[in-house]
């Protein structure tokens, strides 16, 4: 049994995260703002303790950190939209950054000894950079602040972890899909959007031409990527791609999911959004060769993410 901490631990990929861990048997804290997640996305359960919290407290955070004295700590905490960080770059850097570099400053301050710290950074690092596939050291052109605080976080994560011996490790997702990804935002993730327009029987705006690809990943191999990363002890100081290996474009993700759904979804086309890149879709070959298998393509994925709503 391990001590778990996992910020954003009631949004869409925490959550699923700390299903996981559940099921490993480990015992789990989750600090979550519910500013995007929500409390009935964590299940009731002894072995989870939740605090609608803040990462931006500095005392509450300092206290939990000492007391608890994590195994592992997940850092997923964040304001995810990239538009949102646009509208409010400073409160959003408070979070996407300085929050998680506090965090690593106690750890470092009061010689904490976690076994593995996990920074969840983005694809959207990569900016307009046109390479395809991305790779790990494909050159960055963060964008938007939120890519910016997710880079130079990445970066203070992996060299502070080699500085001051903290086992670190990040990770930059791609475009990740399925059950608990929350619509409410106009700028949630473009899969949660489609599925509530089907499940609604409303509009979905579709921005461009639906020419444009992404790399779909299905949450369940995220997780399997992310328990990879942290148990195994060898992997340090390192940033890996979480992507599925294949890109689709989003025409065909329209019409894959119409036929799982058994539906035709209504559209309004719109011109392409400012600032939206083109292509994306991730080289994995770093991540496979420490043993990730990506399970789900997206007819899998799609169908599995259908039957969750439908339940
Ligand atoms: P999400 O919005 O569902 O999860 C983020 C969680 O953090 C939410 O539950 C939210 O309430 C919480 N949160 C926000 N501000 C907080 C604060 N100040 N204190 C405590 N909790 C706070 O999004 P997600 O898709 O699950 O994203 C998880 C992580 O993965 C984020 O760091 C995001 O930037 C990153 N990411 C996601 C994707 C994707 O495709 N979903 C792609 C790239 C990176
Ligand atoms: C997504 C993530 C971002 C992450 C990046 C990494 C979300 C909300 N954003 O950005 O955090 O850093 O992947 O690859 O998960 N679209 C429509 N109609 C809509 C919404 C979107 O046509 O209503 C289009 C967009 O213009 C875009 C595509 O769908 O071309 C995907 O959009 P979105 O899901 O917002 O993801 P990204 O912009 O790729």
């Amino acid at each position: 049994m391990s001590k778990v901490l996992v910020t954003g631990g009631a949004g869409f990929i925490g959550s699923n995260l700390v299903d996981k861990l559940v099921k490993d048997g480990d015992q789990i804290t989750v600090v979550d703002d519910l500013s995007m997640g929500l409390i009935d996305n964590l299940p009731q359960n002894k072995q989870v303790k939740f605090y609608h919290e803040t990462i931006t407290n500095h005392k509450f955070m300092k206290s939990l950190l000492i007391k608890e004295k994590f195994d592992y700590i997940y850092l997923l905490a964040a304001v995810a939209s990239v538009a949102d960080s646009v509208a409010r770059p400073y409160e959003t850097h408070q979070v996407n950054q300085e929050a998680n570099i506090y965090i690593l400053e106690i750890i470092r301050k009061y010689h904490l000894k976690v076994k593995k710290l996990l920074f969840s950074s983005s694809a959207a690092i990569y900016g307009s950079n046109p390479e395809l596939p991305k790779k790990e050291n494909s050159i960055v052109d963060p964008l938007t602040p939120y890519a910016i605080d997710k880079f130079s976080t990445e970066r203070f994560v992996i060299d502070c972890g080699k500085l001051y011996g903290i086992p670190t490790v990040a990770v930059r997702f791609f475009n990740v899909y399925g059950p608990r990804q929350n619509p409410k935002s106009p700028y949630s993730g473009v899969l949660s959007l489609i599925s509530q327009a089907i499940m609604h029987h409303s509009t979905f705006t579709l921005f461009g031409d639906g020419t444009q690809t992404r790399d779909f990943v299905f949450v369940d191999d995220v997780i399997q990527a992310l328990i990879l990363l942290t148990k195994k002890s060898d992997i340090v100081h390192q940033v890996f791609n979480v992507g599925s290996g294949e890109h689709v474009s989003l025409l065909q993700v329209i019409n894959t999911y119409e036929i799982i759904a058994g539906v035709s979804l209504k559209i309004v086309n719109r011109s392409q959004r400012v600032g939206d890149i083109k292509n994306s879709y991730a080289d994995i070959d770093k991540l496979m060769k420490v043993g990730y298998k990506p399970i789900f393509d997206i007819y899998k994925g799609l169908k599995l993410y259908w039957e969750s709503l439908k339940n």
